[in-house]
């Protein structure tokens, strides 16, 4: 499976030495997880401290925009080093089709996260125009908080209608994953997992980022 730690959990007075850890053990993307504690009941950080790392670290971006009108700042979370820019369907709504056209003007892959309590019925139509799908397994805001395992039939929902329909998008989930659930994660269909305390909570992170890609 892919692996895109969060450098939520980092320590951001150290956060250059914490990528390189992440990178040493083998992750494939670093999650940027942007909340202006609007959308979120958090404010984290924005794109400066994500653009500090360009050409410092080999791993590409991988965008999580928990913010309110996330149109108005797509462009600020554009580098050569980013992968993918992913919004929350609850703050776009009616506008998720020209948000995703407009992150892939930039040559950049777009995504749609949805809540916990947000269906993926909502996405009806965008199926065959998103690249990638992330479904929050907590109420997104804050690291560390307890898996949600029922938000694993959704994995198993998308995967599949991915097989059915020949649907190309890469299907991630965010929030609570550890070594405790991966293989249940993987086994519903879920091809990149997110970890935020999982992997910066372990004395060798990169050792840790090894054991998860065992899965
Ligand atoms: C939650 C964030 C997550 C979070 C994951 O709002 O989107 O990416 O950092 O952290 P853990 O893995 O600790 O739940
Ligand atoms: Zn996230």
């Amino acid at each position: 499976m892919l692996l895109s730690p969060s450098i939520l959990s980092a320590d951001f007075s150290a956060l250059l030495q914490d990528v390189k850890k992440i990178e040493e053990g083998g992750a494939d993307y670093i999650h940027v997880d942007v909340m202006d504690g609007h959308f979120v009941p958090n404010i984290s950080f924005g794109a400066p401290v994500m653009k500090s790392l360009n050409g410092k670290t080999a791993l590409p971006y991988d965008v999580h925009l928990m913010i309110e009108d996330p149109k108005k700042y797509i462009k600020d979370f554009v580098t050569d080093q980013t992968a993918f820019i992913t919004v929350h369907q609850e703050a776009v709504k009616d506008e998720l089709g020209e948000v995703i056209d407009l992150i892939r003007s930039y040559g950049i892959k777009a995504g749609v996260s949805i809540k916990p309590g947000t269906p993926t019925s909502v996405l009806e139509g965008y199926f065959d125009k998103v690249d990638l799908i992330l479904i929050m397994s907590v109420e997104p805001g804050f690291g560390g908080q307890s898996f949600m395992e029922d938000q694993l039939t959704k994995a198993v929902e998308l995967s599949a209608l991915k097989k059915e329909m020949g649907y190309s998008y890469i299907i991630e989930i965010d929030g609570g994953i550890s070594l405790d659930n991966i293989q249940r994660v993987k086994d519903a269909g879920v091809e990149m997992a997110v970890a935020g305390s999982a992997v910066y909570k372990a004395e060798d992170v990169p050792e840790r980022v090894r054991a998860f890609k065992q899965y």
